[in-house]
């Protein structure tokens, strides 16, 4: 190449941007931590359970809220334990996905929720379970749920038992031993 050409070829070479420096965060920008903020402490969740542990309480089958029916009739109208199990994972399907409740159900521990809830209806329809969760007023407390909330909930666990070809004459026996506890699991 000619010796005069190369300024002039350098001359035409496209110049490279010079990197831009991010702007640095303002004050309102900078992600806030709430649950700093607020002195919000997360349990971890147990590795082998998958639960996040609660506060320590008294267990016993009083803590389910009522007295588990006599013989095994009740148990086999719901198909034994597989069937509770899939009736209580259902109604709690249906409870977190309903706009009218699923906001009582977020940052709750769904893991010990679905156990728990299986364990007290199995219980009380004497399908041979024991209820190793807390009681109704202790569990509920704070939550602010109302009639509205429970009729919701009653709706699904409802739906869940028909779906289930649970007979009515069986749905009405299990939903008279909850109907008891409204008090108990609403605040409103
Ligand atoms: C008769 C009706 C009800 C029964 C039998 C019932 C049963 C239970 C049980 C067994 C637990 C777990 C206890 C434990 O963790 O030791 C629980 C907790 C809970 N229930 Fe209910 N429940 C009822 C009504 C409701 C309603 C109406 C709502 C809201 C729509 C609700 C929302 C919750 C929530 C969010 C928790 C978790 C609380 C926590 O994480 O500390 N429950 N319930």
């Amino acid at each position: 190449m000619m010796p005069f050409l190369l300024p002039l070829l350098l001359a035409a070479a496209p110049l490279a941007e010079p990197p831009v420096a991010a702007p640095a965060p303002t004050e309102t920008e900078a992600p806030v931590d709430w649950d700093k903020e607020f002195g919000v402490v997360r349990k971890a969740r147990d590795p082998a359970t998958g639960e996040i542990p609660v506060d320590p309480y008294v267990q016993g089958d009083a803590n389910a809220g009522a007295h588990p029916f006599a013989g095994d009739g009740m148990a086999r109208a719901f198909g034994g334990q597989a069937g509770i199990r899939r009736i209580t994972d259902r109604t709690l399907d249906l409870s977190v996905a309903d706009p009218r409740i699923k906001a009582i159900f977020e940052e709750h521990d769904m893991v010990r929720l679905r156990r728990t809830l299986f364990e007290q209806v199995c219980f009380i329809l004497n399908a041979g379970c024991r209820y190793s969760g807390r009681d109704m007023k202790v569990a509920h407390k704070g939550l602010g749920t109302t009639r509205a909330d429970l009729n919701a909930l009653v709706e699904h666990l409802q739906q869940a038992m028909r779906e289930a070809h649970v007979s009515f004459p069986a749905q009405n026996r299990l939903l008279a031993k909850l109907a008891p506890m409204d008090r108990t699991v609403t605040e409103r």
